[in-house]
């Protein structure tokens, strides 16, 4: 498939997926509070380390409706940005997020694989989303997050793994999910180790186990 065909139908695809906690997350809205428990758990980890990354100003990346926004990044960070390539999307965050819609600093509509930050970020969160990338647009895009990192910035990857060696495509929503493996490969080529890891628990047995690794820029 070429590649604008692989962006373009994701692309259509959210845009007929109504701006819900279950749309978001293809219709697994019962897993939100599961998903969010545990992403509050690895970020207070984070923020508890040594030298942990400053919270004045986080990015969301498909950040859809800012689910993730609302429940993990706002209460820990002062500031926080949202890119999002639906434009609905969007529109609706500021509903969804309601009172502390005042702390969202920037809003890019955008797709990440066009996306230029243009600012510096303690943190980068990337959920669900890594999958809808090409394998040499996900590596320019992470190269890109790591050199608009802060001192002890991080990137955060919360993503569907697959179980199998091999890479699947999901022509539902035009997204790959990836092997451990190939996923950790293009981690490596945008420079970046590895600092933490956990798999999500508490998620149901049908479904693709959910790996969360945090990031920090290898130069
Ligand atoms: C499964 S949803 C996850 C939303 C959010 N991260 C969350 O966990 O609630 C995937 C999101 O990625 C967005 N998306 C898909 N392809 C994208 C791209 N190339 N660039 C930016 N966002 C994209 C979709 O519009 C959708 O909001």
């Amino acid at each position: 498939m070429t590649e604008s065909l692989f962006y373009k139908r994701a692309a259509l695809y959210w845009a007929n997926v109504p701006a819900t906690v279950d749309g978001v997350l293809g219709g697994f809205g019962h897993i939100s509070e599961i998903d969010l428990d545990g992403s509050r758990k690895f970020l207070d980890e984070i923020l508890a380390l040594k030298n942990p990354p400053d919270t004045k100003l986080a990015l969301d990346c498909g950040a859809g409706i800012g689910r993730v926004t609302k429940h993990v990044l706002l209460p820990r960070f002062e500031k926080v940005d949202l890119v999002e390539q639906d434009e609905k999307f969007l529109t609706s965050a500021k509903d969804y997020i309601g009172e502390d819609y005042g702390k969202i600093e920037s809003v890019y509509n955008c797709g990440l694989q066009n996306f230029k930050p243009q600012k510096t970020y303690d943190l980068i969160w990337c959920q669900w989303v890594s999958g809808h990338l090409k394998d040499y647009d996900l590596i320019d895009f992470l190269e890109r997050c790591r050199i608009s990192l802060n001192k002890r910035g991080m990137i955060i990857i919360k993503e569907n793994i697959a179980t199998s060696k091999e890479l699947e495509y999901d022509e539902d929503d035009s997204s790959v999910t990836r092997p451990i493996e190939l996923l950790e490969k293009l981690i490596q080529e945008a420079k970046l180790k590895t600092v933490k890891k956990d798999i999500q628990k508490g998620f149901p047995d049908d479904i693709y186990p959910v790996h969360t690794l945090a990031l920090i820029g290898l130069e």
